[in-house]
C-alpha cells in the first residue's frame, strides 16, 4: 500500500481549496468557502470547504470528505487512483509496496490494454473488405473512419486474445477489461467482440476507456458495449465528448446512437454526443453542464425514442440546462435525416428546436379535438399542467399567451389555474420535506448507522466523542494513553465502534485521508459531518469526560432494540 507519509505529502501539496476551485466556483465566507455542490443539482450554495480541517461538506446532499474523497467522487476514481491523480497533479511519484503491486486490476492497466486493442482493431479494418464495404455502404469515408479511430473485430474467437497474450496480458486481465469472456467449458478466454465494427469510446483526456461494437449482419444483439470496468462507468461518460467539448460552448446535440453522432460530425455538427447504450443519467447531464448551456435532444422519431426524449428533458432541466427537442420528421433518426435531407436540412431542424412546452403542447393539440368544448377543456387542463412545470415566470407568461390564443380561453383563467397548481405542488413538497426531517431526526432509515435508532441518546454521545476525536486528534492520543476510560466495547453502534477502532489504530497523527480506503463515500461524509459539527468549539477534557459518562448512562438505560419493540408489538396483538 501507500505509506501514511506519502498520503500526508499528497494532501499537503494539494490544498483542498485549490483543488476544489478547479471544479466549483468557490466564494469566501469567513474562514471557509462555499459554492454550488458538484454532486447534486442546486440553485443556492450548500457546499462548504473547510480550509482548517481540509475537508468539505454539502448540507444539501450530505456529500463530504477530504481532498481524496472529493477526487474519488468528482473524477469517479477508486481510492488508489485518486491518490495517483493527486500525486500527479502535485508532481509526486507514488512509491508502492512491492507486495501489493499486482493486486487487483488497475485502471492504468485497463487503459493500456484498451489502447492496444483499439490499435489492433483499427489495423484489422484495412484487411477486412467485408467491414470496409459495410462502412462505405453506411456512408462513412476514410477520413471519418480515421477521425473516430474505427476498427473491426473479425469473426475469430481468438485473434485479439492471442495478440494480447503475446504482450503479456492474462485471461483474467482481458476479462476485467471486458475484451474477453472466459469459456465455461474450457476455462479459456475468447474474444468478446466478433464480426463487429468497433467504436472506441474516448474520454476528454484522450484515453480509450471502452468500446462499442456493431454487428455487420443481422445477428443479434445489434450492439455490444463494454460493461463497467475499473476505467469506465457508462453512466458517467458520453460518446464523442472528446471532440464535441471544443464545439459546444453554446449548444450540444444529444443523440441515442453512435452512428447518429458520426453522421452529424461528418456533416459538420461536431457538437454531437451520445449516451452509451443506456438512457441518459443525471451524472451525464451534469457532465454536459460542464461544457455547454443548451442541449438539443435529437432522438429517434419512433415511440421509444420520444419516450426517452421525455425523460431526458426532465433530467437535463433538473441539471439546469436549457433544453430543446429536435423533430426528425420524415426520418427515423439523425443519421437517416442527414442522408435524406443533408446538412442544410439538419440545420433547419436545429433552428426550429422546440421548447418542452412547444413540444408537449403540439402533442396536446394533436390528441384532443379542440373544436368541441370538452376537448378544449381537457386540452387546457393538460396545458396548465405543463405550464406549471416551468420555473421562469416570463416563460410561463409566454406559454399562457400561446395556450390562450390556440384554445380560445381567457389568459387570466389559465394563469389562475397555473398558480393554483404551483402552490399545491409547493405545499406537497414542503410537507414531504417536513416528514423527512422528522423521520431523520428520529434516526429512521439512517443507512450509514442503522443502529442509531436503537438508542438515540447513546448515539448523540457517541457522535460527540468521535467528533471531538476527529476534530482534535490530540484526544486520540489521550485516549490511547489511557487518560480516559474508553474502549471499543463502550460504544453502542457498530458504526461508532468501527470509527473508534480506526481512530485509535491511526493514533494521534491521524488524518482523514487514510480512512478513505476503509470507509465508503457515505461513511466518509458522516465522519466529516461529525467533525464540522465541532467547528468553532473549544474543547476541554471535562466536556469529553462528560460525554463518556453520558454514553455509559445511556447505554445502561438502553432503550429497547428494534427487535424487542417488534416482538412486544407482536405479543400484544396475539393476546
Ligand atoms: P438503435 O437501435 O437506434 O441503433 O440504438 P442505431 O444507432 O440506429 O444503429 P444503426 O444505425 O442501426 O447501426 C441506439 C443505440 O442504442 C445502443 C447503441 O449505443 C446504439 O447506438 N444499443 C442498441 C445497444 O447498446 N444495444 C443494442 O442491441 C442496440
Ligand atoms: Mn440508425
Amino acid at each position: 500500500m501507500i505509506s501514511k507519509q506519502q498520503i500526508d505529502e499528497i494532501k499537503y501539496r494539494n490544498d483542498i481549496e485549490d483543488v476544489i476551485s478547479q471544479y466549483v466556483n468557490l466564494k469566501r465566507a469567513g474562514s471557509n468557502t462555499n459554492g454550488l455542490c458538484p454532486f447534486h443539482s442546486e440553485k443556492s450554495p450548500s457546499f462548504t470547504v473547510y480550509k482548517s480541517s481540509q475537508s468539505f461538506y454539502c448540507f444539501g446532499c450530505g456529500a463530504g470528505g477530504d481532498v481524496i474523497t472529493f477526487i474519488m467522487k468528482a473524477e469517479n476514481l477508486d481510492y488508489r487512483d485518486a491518490l495517483e491523480f493527486l500525486a500527479k497533479r502535485a508532481g509526486i511519484t507514488l512509491i508502492e509496496d512491492d507486495r501489493d503491486r499486482d493486486q487487483g486490476m488497475r485502471r492504468t492497466r485497463v487503459l493500456e490494454m484498451n489502447r492496444e486493442a483499439a490499435r489492433f482493431f483499427h489495423n484489422n479494418l484495412k484487411n477486412s473488405p467485408e467491414a470496409l464495404q459495410y462502412l462505405s455502404q453506411r456512408g462513412l469515408d476514410g477520413a471519418t473512419i480515421k477521425h473516430f479511430g474505427l476498427g473491426y473485430a473479425t469473426e475469430s474467437f481468438g485473434a485479439l486474445t492471442d495478440h494480447m497474450h503475446k504482450l503479456g496480458y492474462t485471461d483474467e486481465e482481458l476479462k476485467t477489461a471486458f475484451l474477453a469472456g472466459i469459456s465455461q467449458k474450457s476455462g479459456r478466454a475468447y474474444d468478446y467482440f466478433r464480426k463487429r465494427v468497433i467504436f472506441p469510446i474516448i474520454n476528454t483526456s484522450g484515453e480509450v476507456i471502452a468500446f462499442g461494437g456493431r454487428i455487420i449482419d443481422d445477428t443479434k444483439p445489434k450492439y455490444l458495449n463494454t460493461s463497467d470496468t475499473p476505467a469506465f462507468k457508462k453512466s458517467k461518460n458520453l460518446f464523442a465528448l472528446n471532440y464535441a467539448k471544443n464545439y459546444c460552448a453554446e449548444k450540444m446535440i444529444l443523440c441515442e446512437g453512435y452512428m447518429d453522432v458520426i453522421a452529424l460530425h461528418a456533416a459538420g455538427f461536431q457538437n454531437a454526443v451520445a449516451t452509451l447504450g443506456t438512457a441518459l443519467t443525471p451524472d451525464q447531464a451534469r457532465l454536459m453542464k460542464k461544457y455547454t448551456k443548451t442541449v438539443l435532444i435529437s432522438y429517434d422519431s419512433d415511440e421509444a425514442g420520444q419516450k426517452a426524449a421525455d425523460r431526458a428533458f426532465a433530467i437535463l432541466s433538473e441539471a439546469g440546462l436549457e433544453t430543446r427537442i429536435l423533430r426528425m420528421n420524415g426520418a427515423k433518426d439523425p443519421d437517416e435525416y442527414i442522408r435524406k435531407f443533408g446538412k442544410v436540412g439538419f440545420q433547419k431542424i436545429i433552428d426550429g428546436g422546440l421548447t418542452r412546452f412547444d413540444y408537449k403542447f403540439a402533442a396536446i393539440l394533436a390528441e384532443n379535438d379542440i373544436s368541441t368544448t370538452e376537448g378544449r377543456v381537457k386540452a387546457a387542463a393538460l396545458a396548465v399542467e405543463e405550464i406549471a412545470r416551468t420555473s421562469s415566470t416570463v416563460e410561463r407568461d409566454i406559454y399562457i399567451g400561446q395556450a390562450s390564443q390556440k384554445l380560445n380561453v381567457p389568459g387570466e383563467s389559465i394563469k389562475r389555474d397555473v398558480e393554483k397548481l404551483i402552490s399545491l405542488r409547493r405545499r406537497k413538497v414542503q410537507r414531504e420535506q417536513h416528514d423527512k426531517i422528522v423521520l431523520d431526526s428520529q434516526g429512521y432509515g439512517d443507512r450509514v448507522n442503522p443502529d442509531k435508532i436503537k438508542n438515540l441518546r447513546a448515539n448523540a454521545a457517541e457522535e460527540t466523542i468521535l467528533g471531538i476525536m476527529l476534530k482534535f486528534p490530540e484526544y486520540i492520543g489521550m485516549v490511547n494513553k489511557g487518560e480516559f476510560e474508553l474502549c471499543e466495547e463502550d460504544f453502542v453502534s457498530e458504526f461508532s465502534r468501527r470509527v473508534f477502532k480506526a481512530l485509535t489504530e491511526a493514533g494521534e497523527d491521524f488524518d482523514l485521508g487514510t480512512l478513505n480506503s476503509e470507509f465508503n463515500e457515505s461513511e466518509m461524509s458522516r465522519l466529516v459531518k461529525m467533525q464540522i459539527a465541532r467547528e468553532g468549539l473549544t474543547v476541554n477534557p471535562v466536556l469529553f469526560k462528560d460525554s463518556i459518562n453520558t454514553l455509559r448512562e445511556a447505554k445502561q438505560h438502553s432503550e429497547l432494540s428494534i427487535e424487542d419493540i417488534i416482538n412486544k408489538k407482536r405479543k400484544q396483538s396475539n393476546t
